[in-house]
Parts: C-alpha cells; structure tokens; sequence
C-alpha cells in the first residue's frame, strides 16, 4: 500500500537533482569535500572513500589523516589534497571545504576523537559514518552543531545511537530511522538490504535499489565518499543521501564484486542516469 509517509526516487528524480559542470564551472564552485578517515590500523576505508568521492565528480578532494593511510592515499589517488596529521591534530589547518566526511576507519582512539572534534566544530556539513557514530554513541554533544549533520548508520551502528537491540532495528526500519531522524535532529541514511532515509517532516525515502553484492566489506565507506560528493556540490542531506544510495545501489549491482569495484563503476551509472534524463526530455 502507498504510505504517504514514504517515498521512493526514480532516475528521473535523481538525475535532476546531479550536479552539472557547465561552462562557468571551476573546481572549486563544483564543490570541494573534505575526508578525515583511515588510521593507522584501517588504510582501506581512507582509500575507498577517497575513491568514492572522485568518481562521483568532486570538483577537489582533501583528504586528511595520519601518516599511513596519507601514503596509501598519495598513492592510489594522487588527484587528492592531501594533509598529514600528527597524533592528537585536528583538521583546522586544512583548506577551505564545502562539507566534510568523517569516520570511516578512524578508529575511536583519543588521536580520532580529536580528528572528530575538530570536524565537527566546522561551519560546514558533515557526514558521520562508522567509528565516528561510535565516538558520538559515548558522547551525544559532539553532534551539537548549527551546519547540517548527515548519519549513515548501518544497523548495529544505529543500535548503539538509540540504546535499541540490533534486531528491532531490523525487524522495524522506517519506525527507527525516523525515530533517530527526530531524537538526534539530524538527517539520517539507515543502510542495509533495504537503505531507507530520514529527515524530520519529510516523507522517508526508501531506496529501490542495491543487491545482496553489496555486502562486503568496505561499501559502506565507499557510499560515504560518493555522498560526501553530493553534500559538498550543494545538495541537502536528504538529497544527497536519497540520490547517493540510489546510484551506489546501481553499481553495486553486478557480482561479485570488490568496494573497489563499486567506486570504479560509478561514472558509468551516473552517465547513465543523465542520459536517461535527457531521453525523457
Ligand atoms: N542487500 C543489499 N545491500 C546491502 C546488504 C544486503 N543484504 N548488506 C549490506 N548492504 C549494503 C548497505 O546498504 C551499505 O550500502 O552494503 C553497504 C554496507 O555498508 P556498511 O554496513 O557500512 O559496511 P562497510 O563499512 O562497508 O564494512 C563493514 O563496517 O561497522 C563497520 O567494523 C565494521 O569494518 C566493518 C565495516
Ligand atoms: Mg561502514
């Protein structure tokens, strides 16, 4: 039964709302993002959300971390701004940006709280995935901002934000994420089989594609980077979000399939998308 308290986008909806270089454009007005990711113990998540952020179109990425994630960065990705952090550094030094992705692979260590902190003290939109929603589930005030705040919280990451067992979360998606959406004030993509997004007064946008490929381990930190993209380019949380899962949905599709897989078949789907668009006229 249609509820008129969900929705779901089409192509169509999400190809209007892509970002479109056109003559006047330059990199930095096509958006910069920010990527504080990556430790010394997690490099790939760095190097996955990096990559997402690129294929999705950034106009610039800066990418911020410390030392071993920065060389494994540097090298797969040498389009990327880079800054070296030292222990306990935040990210005040790092150019302008136009909103930041935080967590992926951070670790929750004090060096990663500062890292956090420091995020989250910027004017600007932040995205708050894995060991950062860990770092915010012990201590709720750093999501005490004026600039938007996006959580991409899969369900065990959600559990730990509401103080809810896992499988009620599961069992009943679109009852939490709106709760989240409501309790924390923030906009909030609930990954999973079925990714669904929330925004206070807003219908909930339930995602109508992906594939079971999806689970392996790194594409949550991939969608992060790609969302990231979204966000920096001027897209509200709730657009950046809804329109995000929706592609990453589509080049996850095709298994089996690597996170890296996912990031190098992004430009092809978003050609795709605005292509269609321009069929429909
Ligand atoms: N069907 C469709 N899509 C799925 C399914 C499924 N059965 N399972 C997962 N997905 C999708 C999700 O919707 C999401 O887009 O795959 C992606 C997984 O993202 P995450 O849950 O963030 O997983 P990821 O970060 O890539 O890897 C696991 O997360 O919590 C940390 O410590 C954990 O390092 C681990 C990492
Ligand atoms: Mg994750």
């Amino acid at each position: 039964l249609p509820d008129p308290d969900a929705s779901a986008l089409t192509d169509a909806d999400v190809a209007l709302r892509l970002p479109r270089p056109d003559a006047t454009s330059d990199k930095y007005r096509r958006g910069v993002i920010g990527i504080a990711a990556g430790s010394e113990h997690y490099t790939g998540a760095a190097v996955l959300a990096v990559g997402g952020a690129i294929r999705a179109g950034a106009g610039m990425v800066r990418y911020a971390g410390v030392a071993e994630p920065v060389a494994q960065v540097r090298a797969r990705w040498p389009e990327t701004v880079i800054t070296t952090l030292a222990p306990g550094e935040g990210i005040e030094e790092v150019g302008r940006v136009q909103a930041w992705v935080l967590g992926p692979g951070l670790g929750t260590d004090e060096d990663a709280l500062a890292i956090a902190r420091s995020v989250l003290a910027s004017d600007v939109p932040v995205l708050v995935d894995a060991d950062a929603l860990t770092l915010v589930a012990k201590d709720r005030t750093l999501l005490r901002r004026t600039a938007p705040v996006l959580i991409t919280p899969h369900a065990g990451e959600l559990s730990r934000l509401l103080d809810v067992p896992r499988a009620r979360i599961e069992a009943r998606g679109l009852e939490h994420v709106r709760r989240a959406a409501a309790d924390l004030g923030v906009t909030v993509l609930l990954k999973g089989s079925t990714t669904l997004v929330a925004e206070e007064g807003r219908p909930v946008r339930i995602n109508p594609t992906g594939s079971p490929w999806l689970a392996t381990g790194g594409t949550g930190d991939v969608l992060a980077g790609l969302t990231g993209t979204l966000l920096a380019a001027g897209l509200s949380g709730y657009d950046a979000a809804s329109c995000a899962a929706y592609l990453h949905g589509i080049a996850g599709q095709r298994g089996p399939l690597a996170a890296g897989d996912v990031v190098e078949a992004i430009p092809d789907v978003v050609r795709s998308i605005m292509n269609r668009l321009r069929e429909d006229g």
